[in-house]
């Protein structure tokens, strides 16, 4: 499993598994001992998606069968936009800790620039965000948290953070795949030293019809997926494709083992059509 330097010397695997809309405990731990088994070291939850506590608990029971121990794992949680701003974002924080149970988290992340009620053009949004991530700073200081970062900020809400944060954000979460090339977003993260990692690497599926990508993955003997995943990790993009199916979890491991080519790469950065299959964050102040 290839994995990344963070700017704080923390190591995190380019591949995880992604578990939005991943419910029910069973679901979970047959998803998670598929990937375990599998090799994946990563696991991508957050508040919002109400599974921490079946996550955190699947964990408990399939690492000593895996033969593993927690630090051979990676834990990434988020911050629900409902717990932005100062006492409610430590709540929020400890609230993740004490659901997931495994001691402390590899990767904590702000999952929206705004705070859940308010309008995109509310004008606190700014200063809330800002004491989210102070909260977040005293917990990555007293050790539960190994790195933090934000997802779903755009540049300028980067330029924001960057200018007030004492612990610079290791990892920047958005939404990126041929059709969403985030080119400038990318260039942005690689200057200021964060990681980038990529959600809806496979367009919450509409990309895995797509008959340019489709041809390719035949002309590679590859799958649609495998084809999408890889073209994100020859730009040095971290990918958590979600899946609750063992075959498909099998398939999206298999990343490591082929190259595209430079034109192969250009063919698929060419499908850009600015579309996002989720949120567009652009209009939060
Ligand atoms: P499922 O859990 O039934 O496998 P994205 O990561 O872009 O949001 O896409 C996730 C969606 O794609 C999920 O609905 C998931 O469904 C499906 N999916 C994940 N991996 C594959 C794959 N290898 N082939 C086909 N569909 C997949």
């Amino acid at each position: 499993m290839e994995s990344v330097t963070l700017n704080n010397g923390v190591e995190m695997p380019m591949l995880g598994l992604g578990t939005f809309k991943m419910k029910g405990y069973e679901v979970v731990h047959r998803a998670l001992d598929a990937a375990l088994t599998q090799g994946y070291r990563s696991f991508d939850t957050a508040t919002v998606y109400q599974n921490e506590a079946d996550i955190g608990r699947a964990l408990k029971e399939l690492l000593p069968a895996h033969g593993l121990t927690r630090g051979k794992i990676f834990i990434t949680s988020k911050l629900a936009p409902g717990d932005q701003g100062a006492a409610a974002a430590e709540a929020g924080c400890r609230r993740s800790l004490a659901a997931l149970d495994c001691g402390y988290l590899d990767l904590y992340l702000i999952h929206w620039p705004g705070r859940q009620g308010w309008k995109s053009e509310d004008s606190r949004n700014a200063e809330c965000r800002r004491q989210s991530w102070e909260a977040m700073e005293g917990l990555y200081r007293d050790g539960k948290f190994r790195a933090i970062g934000v997802s779903n900020y755009t540049a300028g809400h980067l330029r924001g953070l960057l200018a007030h944060c004492r612990v610079m954000p290791a990892v920047l979460q958005v939404e990126y795949h041929p059709r969403l090339v985030q080119s400038e977003l990318r260039a942005f993260c690689s200057e200021a030293g964060l990681h980038l990692q990529a959600y809806s690497s496979l367009g919450t599926g509409h990309l895995l019809e797509e008959p340019g990508v489709r041809a390719l993955a035949e002309r590679l003997d590859r799958t649609p997926a495998q084809v999408l995943l890889r073209w994100a990790l020859q730009q040095g993009i971290g990918v958590i494709p979600k899946s609750t199916d063992p075959q498909r979890i099998a398939q999206n491991a298999r990343i490591f083992d082929f190259h595209l080519s430079e034109e192969d790469m250009q063919t698929l950065s060419g499908l850009h059509s600015g579309t996002r299959y989720c949120w567009d964050p652009h209009t939060v102040v």
